[in-house]
């Protein structure tokens, strides 16, 4: 059916007029529910230190968890996702350190864990923490990623943490095929209920460089990622990636970065029909905060604005490093 709308039949300022009209003809309602919180781990003791590139983001230390274990219960959130940031001297060409049922991931869990939350926990799986070249995979003397060695790797990383308690395994390293091998080999060792978020539409973005600062592989970091993250101009690609994901068992998809791809999670919602996540990743967190610190936005009104813009898009929940904070927000609003 098309509507024929006409002026002044149809002045569309009517619902506009105050706030309880909007509130009631409101489209979409971004919740806390909606959000999920990135967490950074480090070694040592009694440790938070700000990330320089990442204003009021902090990294743990493990015995420090307590604190995350508190604002996430405070602020009612679901889900945590955990990234380490390896000492220099544990990274290797191979990232081995990824395997080591001691890695800062495994302890984080185990620290999570023994809280017994009532939040879940989530593991980024691929080698950018742990390698000293910074890349996502296995790596030859050439320079090229190898994608089949490094699959390998990854599905013995998925069995390591969920061994260790993570809810989901989140592969955010973009080789071919990664997401049925972990799958066949979860069944195999009877972890028949972990989920599989999928980072399958992941760009090659220059918005991520925050976080290589915050999990120290930007330093290391000599090439792009091009050879394996998306080329920010394709669309129908990202429509082929998500749909092989999903054949393979993920149970979540995830599209990032979050405002530049908008039309991505939209074409994934309508297209596919499947549970779809957006990563507002560490660049956007970072323009945000910084201007505002620098007094030129309001920092609040952008980050609903952002997150509400991606709920809109369809996106079912959103990572964000603001999530405690607009959590927070949000439930005093309600
Ligand atoms: C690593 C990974 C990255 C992010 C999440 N997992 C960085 C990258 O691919 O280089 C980015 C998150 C952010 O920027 O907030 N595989």
């Amino acid at each position: 059916m098309s509507l024929k709308l006409e002026f002044p039949n149809n002045r569309l300022r009517r619902t506009r007029q105050s706030k309880w009209i909007r509130n009631l003809v409101q489209e979409n309602i971004l919740g806390p529910n909606d959000l999920i919180w990135p967490i950074f781990v480090c070694e040592g003791k009694n440790i938070k230190s700000e990330i320089k590139t990442m204003p009021d983001v902090y990294r743990y230390s493990v015995d420090n968890l307590n604190e995350v274990f508190d604002i996430a219960c405070k602020e009612q959130i679901n889900l945590v996702a955990i990234f380490p940031y390896t000492p220099e001297d544990l990274k290797s060409n191979d990232g081995r350190e990824g395997l080591n049922p001691n890695n800062l991931v495994c302890k984080s869990l185990k620290k999570l864990r023994d809280n017994s939350p009532n939040f879940g926990l989530m593991c980024d799986v691929a080698l950018d923490p742990y390698t000293d070249h910074g890349h996502d995979g296995l790596i030859n003397d050439e320079g090229t990623i190898l994608n089949d060695e490094t699959n390998e790797v990854l599905v013995k990383q998925s069995i390591l943490f969920s061994q260790h308690g993570a809810d989901i395994i989140a592969p955010s390293d973009m080789m071919d095929g990664r997401i049925g091998l972990i799958r066949s080999e979860l069944e195999k060792n009877n972890f028949k209920d972990k989920l599989i978020l999928s980072y399958a539409a992941k760009y090659a973005s220059g918005m991520y460089s925050p976080f290589r600062d915050a999990v120290g592989s930007s330093i290391s970091l000599k090439s792009n990622k091009k050879t394996y993250q998306m080329d920010i101009n394709n669309s129908d690609e990202a429509i082929r990636e998500v749909s092989m994901d999903i054949s393979e068992g993920a149970d979540i998809v995830m599209v990032k970065p979050g405002i530049s791809c908008l039309d991505i999670v939209y074409r994934i919602k309508n297209e596919l029909n499947f549970p779809t996540f957006s990563y507002q990743v560490s660049g956007e967190y970072s323009a945000i905060k910084i201007a505002a610190q620098k007094g030129i936005i309001d920092e609040k009104s952008i980050v609903i604005e952002q997150l509400s813009s991606l709920k809109r898009a369809g996106a079912d929940a959103i990572i964000t490093y603001y999530a405690p904070e607009i959590s927070k927000f949000l439930r005093l609003l309600s």
